[in-house]
């Protein structure tokens, strides 16, 4: 039996860095949002043993290094299961882009295996398990708008924002997440860090807040809250280094500015960013703009939770 799932794209509205733990690893805060674009993942169990990778893209890699193979691994004996698992990678979205793609496609790994094996783990040990992979894996097992805390992997369900219009620009540089936060150790003291962290949380909870404040200064009719992000004061602290070892990162960024993105960021530690628009329209009006200009750039939609759910299993 073969499973096919689809495994969306995640983009963060603002990440900030904090300070570097004993671990190695950094604490964050940030908020994963699901988009529409995705892998396609087909999972089959067979007779036999072992773990097979296919993938066209060789970006990709085959071997225990590749995270949807750490997964199997780990479920596999989780759930006392044997056979065969053949996994089928159809990469759509960019490798190292700073959209989640790899972690996506473990946890959609995950998924269809379970279904495959007509088996399941309990939801905390998914969490677990998924943690323990990888940062920005545990993300996929909510879907949806997410508060991410710690290094990444403690996650939080949010309530969903209206499905957003937005536009993806995917330059052709695969960056490092570790080089990236290497490059960003040395740039901040730690009361700096933690005081950093603790003014974007409070930016962030005003602004989830502002919903319900009903905000009757405001004049006119309220925005998508979504595309209030801009007046929350949330960035992404990766643009700081990555901007200037890859200007071109930062003229993709204007370039989505200027094609009417009310907001426009880096995505995790890039290459990709983001915009997001007040319509359809608008998007793909600016993804024509921007083709035109030479930029790689595909109009898609934010994927509240429920969406994300319904949409995961093709079958
Ligand atoms: O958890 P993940 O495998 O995605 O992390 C990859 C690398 O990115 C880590 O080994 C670490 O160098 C860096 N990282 C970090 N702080 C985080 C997440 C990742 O320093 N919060």
């Amino acid at each position: 039996m073969t499973v096919i799932v689809r495994s969306f794209a995640k983009i963060n509205l603002g990440l900030c860095i904090g300070a570097r733990r004993d671990d190695g690893f950094h604490e964050l805060l940030t908020i994963y949002q699901t988009i529409g674009l995705h892998d396609v993942i087909r999972v089959t169990i067979g007779r036999g043993s072992g773990i097979e990778i296919q993938c066209a893209d060789p970006r990709v890699p085959r071997d225990e290094s590749n995270t949807c193979y750490r997964i199997v691994e780990k479920a596999m004996a989780s759930l006392k299961a044997k056979g065969r698992v053949t996994i089928e990678i159809e990469k759509r979205l960019p490798v190292q882009g700073g959209l989640g793609g790899a972690s996506a496609n473990a946890v959609a790994v995950l998924l269809g295996l379970e279904r495959a094996l007509k088996k399941s783990l309990p939801a905390q040990e998914r969490l677990r398990m998924t943690a323990e992979v990888g940062s920005d894996l545990p993300l996929f097992l909510v879907g949806g708008t997410i508060l991410g805390i710690g290094r990444g992997e403690q996650v939080y369900p949010l309530e969903d924002f209206p499905a957003t219009p937005c536009v993806i620009v995917t330059p052709e540089v695969g960056i490092s997440t570790p080089k990236a936060f290497a490059a960003w150790d040395g740039k901040l003291t730690l009361p700096q860090a933690s005081d950093r962290m603790i003014e974007l949380g409070r930016g962030l909870s005003a602004w989830l807040g502002d919903s319900y404040s009903g905000a009757p200064f405001r004049r006119g009719r309220r925005e998508n809250p979504l595309l209030e992000l801009v007046r929350a004061g949330i960035k992404n602290d990766f643009e700081q280094v990555v901007f200037p070892e890859y200007p071109e990162l930062s003229e993709a960024k204007r370039a989505l500015e200027r094609a009417g993105a009310k907001y426009a960021s880096l995505s995790g530690s890039g290459s990709t960013l983001y915009g997001l628009f007040a319509s359809k329209d608008a998007a793909s009006a600016a993804m024509t703009k921007l083709r035109k200009q030479g930029w790689a750039a595909q109009v898609t939609v934010t994927l509240p939770r429920r969406e994300y759910w319904k949409r995961s299993f093709v079958r």
